[in-house]
């Protein structure tokens, strides 16, 4: 891993990601999740302060990257939560089948590689009755953000550590047989329209 990687990369998302926009559509969709939940790529843990922890039975939080996972393992411990942190990929994801309540996933879909076996990992560990909760950003509705997209994306990807602005979240959630029961979308203000351009809502096993 290079010095960027280790030392500067995890700084920086974690800023990027910590804008006022993001934090204000972090508010949108964090305090929905119940139950036992699990966290699929928690990352600098910028989703804690938003959880609502008097619906919460359990947390489980995974994401490879420890550079990451150091600074919300802090957070964890200023917030005084509970929260176990696994440092391995949703590809492999090392717990139960149907045991999670809530699966919160929050921009990280565009930085999985291997999204069909993390999906298929998803919907394995979700329960039957569960809900997958989700705020991603990817593919802008017009051709011409699109086509920027595109061409931005192999130099954002290389930077932002395998971050790829282009993917459709909709069609990488309902093809892993997922049926998505709410969605919105927009663009987010002050943010550059190639990254920009957001999807939240839920998902339930269909
Ligand atoms: C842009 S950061 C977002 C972090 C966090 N979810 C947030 O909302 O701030 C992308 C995260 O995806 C994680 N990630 C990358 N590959 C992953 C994988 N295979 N499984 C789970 N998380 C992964 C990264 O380590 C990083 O923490």
């Amino acid at each position: 891993m290079s010095f960027y990687e280790k030392k500067i990369l995890p700084k920086v998302l974690d800023l990027l990601c910590g804008s006022s926009p993001i934090n204000y559509q972090r508010k949108k969709i964090v305090p929905k999740v119940s139950g036992n939940v699990l966290e699929i790529g928690i990352g600098s843990g910028l989703n804690l302060p938003h959880y609502n922890v008097s619906n919460i039975s359990n947390i489980t939080a995974l994401d490879p990257a420890e550079e990451l996972t150091d600074i919300a393992k802090k957070r964890i411990s200023e917030l005084d939560l509970d929260i176990d942190v696994i440092n391995c990929g949703a590809e492999e994801i090392p717990l139960e089948s149907k045991s999670f309540d809530s699966i919160l996933v929050t921009y990280t879909l565009c930085s999985i590689e291997n999204l069909d076996d993390s999906m298929k990992e998803i919907r394995r560990v979700i329960k039957d009755d569960g809900t997958l909760f989700f705020c991603e950003h990817g593919i802008a509705p017009d051709l011409k953000t699109k086509n920027w997209q595109d061409r931005i994306n192999p130099i954002w990807k290389r930077l932002m550590g395998g971050c790829n602005i282009n993917r459709d979240i909709p069609e990488i959630i309902s093809n892993s047989k997922l049926e998505i029961v709410d969605l919105e979308t927009m663009f987010l203000p002050g943010t550059p329209r190639i990254a920009g351009f957001n999807y939240w809502g839920t998902a339930r096993t269909n």
